[in-house]
C-alpha cells in the first residue's frame, strides 16, 4: 500500500503506463459483457477509458441530477411509513433497492424492475461455487478463457443486451433522448466514436453493477453513523435546512454547498 506522496503521484501520474491494469478476468469471446472499464487490460483499457472521458465529468453528473432526485419520492414515502408505524426496517435492502432505481434510470433510462434486480443480484452476488470458480479464473486466467469461464450467465448477458439493444432500437426510430450514461454512449457513437451495440451494453452494466451495491453500502454506513449519533444528525439536519432555505427548490447546486 504506497503511502508517500511522491510515490502514489508516480503510480497515477508519471509511471501510469505501468500500474494501469487491475488485471482482472476478462473473457471477450465467451462474455462480451465482462468487457468493460473494469476488467480490460493495457491498451484495450486506455482506448475505451478516453473514449468515455467525457462520460464521467461534473456536467454530466449534473445533467442527471433530476433523475436521481426523482427516484427519492418513492424512496421518502416509504422511510415515512416506517418512521410512523415506528417499524424496524434493513437499512441495506431499502438502501440497494433505492440505488438500483437510481442507477437502471441514470444508467438505462428506465425504472427497475423484479427482472433487472434479479440480474444485479446475480452478478454482484453470485453463488459460493461461483466465487470459487471465479477465484481460480483470477489466478489462471489462460485456461478459463480456454475453459470458456464467464463472469455473467448466459440469462443475463440475453437480458442485458436484448434491453438495450430494444431501447437504442426505440430511440433512434422516435428520435428521443434521454439524460442518462446510455445517451452519453450513443452521442459518442454518433460523433464518431467507434463503439458496437455489445461494447455499449457492457459499459452500461459496468455502470449498474459498478454503482448500485457501492453507493447502496455507502448509504447504509451513513444512516447507520447517523442513528448512533443523534448530534452530528441534528447538526446535519440544521445544515440542510440552512442551505435549503437559500434555494427554491432541492437542487445540483445546494447539494454542492453541503459541506
Ligand atoms: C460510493 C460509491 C463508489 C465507490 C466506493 C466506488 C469505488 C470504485 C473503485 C475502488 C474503483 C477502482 C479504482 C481503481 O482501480 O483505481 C472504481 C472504478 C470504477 N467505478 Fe466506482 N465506486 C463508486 C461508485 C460508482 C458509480 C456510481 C459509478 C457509475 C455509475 C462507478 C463507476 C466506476 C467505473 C466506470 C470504474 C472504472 C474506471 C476506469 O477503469 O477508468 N462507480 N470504483
Amino acid at each position: 500500500m504506497p503511502v508517500d506522496p511522491g510515490l502514489i503521484k508516480d503510480v497515477m501520474v508519471k509511471d501510469f503506463h505501468c500500474f494501469n491494469d487491475r488485471g482482472f478476468y476478462c473473457n471477450e469471446k465467451h462474455d462480451p459483457l465482462s468487457a468493460h472499464l473494469l476488467n480490460l487490460n493495457g491498451d484495450k483499457w486506455k482506448k475505451m477509458r478516453s473514449k468515455l472521458t467525457s462520460a464521467f465529468t461534473p456536467l454530466k453528473v449534473k445533467s442527471m441530477f433530476d433523475t436521481v432526485l426523482a427516484c427519492t419520492t418513492q424512496l421518502l414515502s416509504g422511510l415515512e411509513e416506517y418512521a410512523s408505524g415506528k417499524v424496524v426496517f434493513d437499512a441495506d435492502e431499502v438502501m440497494a433497492r433505492f440505488t438500483t432505481d437510481v442507477i437502471s434510470s441514470c444508467a438505462f433510462g428506465f425504472k427497475s424492475n423484479c427482472e433487472l434486480k434479479k440480474y444485479g443480484d446475480e452478478i454482484m452476488r453470485p453463488p459460493m461455487i461461483k466465487i470459487m470458480l471465479l477465484v481460480l479464473a483470477e489466478m489462471n486466467q489462460n485456461l478459463a478463457k480456454r475453459l470458456g469461464v464467464t463472469r455473467t450467465t448466459s440469462n443475463a448477458r440475453s437480458f442485458f443486451l436484448n434491453v438495450i439493444s430494444r431501447t437504442i432500437a426505440h430511440r433512434e426510430k422516435v428520435g428521443a433522448t434521454r439524460k442518462d450514461f446510455l445517451q452519453i454512449l450513443l452521442d459518442l457513437k454518433n460523433e464518431g466514436q467507434s463503439l458496437t451495440t455489445r461494447e455499449i451494453t457492457a459499459q452500461a452494466l459496468l455502470f449498474f453493477v459498478a454503482g448500485f451495491e457501492t453507493s447502496a453500502s455507502t448509504l447504509t454506513f451513513c444512516l447507520y453513523e447517523l442513528a448512533k449519533h443523534p448530534a452530528i444528525q441534528k447538526r446535519l439536519r440544521e445544515e440542510i435546512k440552512n442551505v435549503l432555505n437559500t434555494h427554491t427548490h432541492v437542487c445540483y447546486e445546494a447539494v454542492a454547498e453541503m459541506t
